[in-house]
């Protein structure tokens, strides 16, 4: 089987890189040589021209996004995690999500929603809604899972020109991470049974939104900001790690009934 194109996880005892495997090509760095045409399976042991070992494999969902090149800042996998519950997503969910970015989350719901579910995503910006399906074809057809395949309608325009009643029917979850989500409610009334998800990095964009979901009758309206403390478990060092991810955003989640 030809490993030419998939994307791997370069990984020594210090560091990780992301690379695409190229035939003929190389990965050069200050640890040495590593010839692309020698590694043969994923995944493999490799030493370098420097007799230093690496471990080649397929990326996880969080190390591909961590680790590949982006535009638009992306939302944290820990948030990805807390927006799925916040927004009461399931397989069979159908989802807007507005603010297609680097296509970080919208790669999530491409490989979780089943076949017959809905996944539109919008954006103003084409090139990073171009970038964005890269992404998530690359992903895909490196990590040969089954649902091999991009399920993503994408939606090129402002948020301020959509309109929301056109889909309607198919949406159960809208999600949003743009610095503006009331936007939305300019041209658009929320009529129908739906649960709402924005992500903001500051809290004057938390009040603004909180109070647009209480004009348009939104309930349990929620804000919410998950912290992740990484552990040391090693011989005698076991503490929390040093570093930590201060602030990335706040979600905050409400549901529309419509009786
Ligand atoms: C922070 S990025 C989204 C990142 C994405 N969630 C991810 O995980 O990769 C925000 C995106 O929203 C788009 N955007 C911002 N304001 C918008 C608006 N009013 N209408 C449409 N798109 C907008 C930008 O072009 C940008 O691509």
């Amino acid at each position: 089987m030809s490993l030419d194109n998939t994307v791997v996880v370069l990984k020594n005892n210090k560091n990780k890189h992301l690379a695409v495997l190229k035939d003929d090509q190389e990965f050069v760095s200050q640890n040495g040589v590593i010839k692309f045409n020698d590694i043969k399976e994923l995944p493999s042991l490799v030493t370098s021209s420097n007799n230093h070992e690496y471990h080649v494999y397929v990326p996880s969902f969080e190390e591909f996004i961590l680790l590949m090149k982006r535009g638009p800042q992306i939302i944290y996998p820990k948030d990805i995690g807390s927006i799925l519950i916040a927004g009461n997503i399931n397989k069979n969910s159908n989802i807007l999500e507005i603010g297609t970015g680097s296509g970080a989350l919208t790669l999530y719901l491409n490989l979780i929603l089943d076949k017959e579910s809905q996944l539109f995503t919008l954006d103003e910006s084409k090139r990073n809604q171009r970038r964005a399906q890269k992404t998530i074809e690359r992903f895909l057809t490196s990590s040969k899972i089954n649902n091999n395949f991009l399920k993503v309608n994408f939606i090129n325009t402002n948020l301020s020109n959509f309109s929301f009643k056109d889909i309607a029917d198919e949406i159960d979850t809208i999600i949003t991470d743009i610095p503006e989500p009331w936007e939305f409610f300019m041209k658009n009334k929320i009529e129908k049974n739906l649960n709402w998800v924005s992500y903001l990095p500051s809290i004057t964009q938390v009040e603004k939104i909180v109070i647009k979901l209480h004009e348009h009758n939104f309930i349990n309206i929620k804000i919410m900001e998950t912290l992740n403390r990484e552990w040391i478990v090693d011989k005698k060092i076991v503490r929390p790690k040093n570093e930590m991810v201060g602030h990335t955003g706040f979600v905050v989640s409400a549901r529309f009934l419509s009786n």
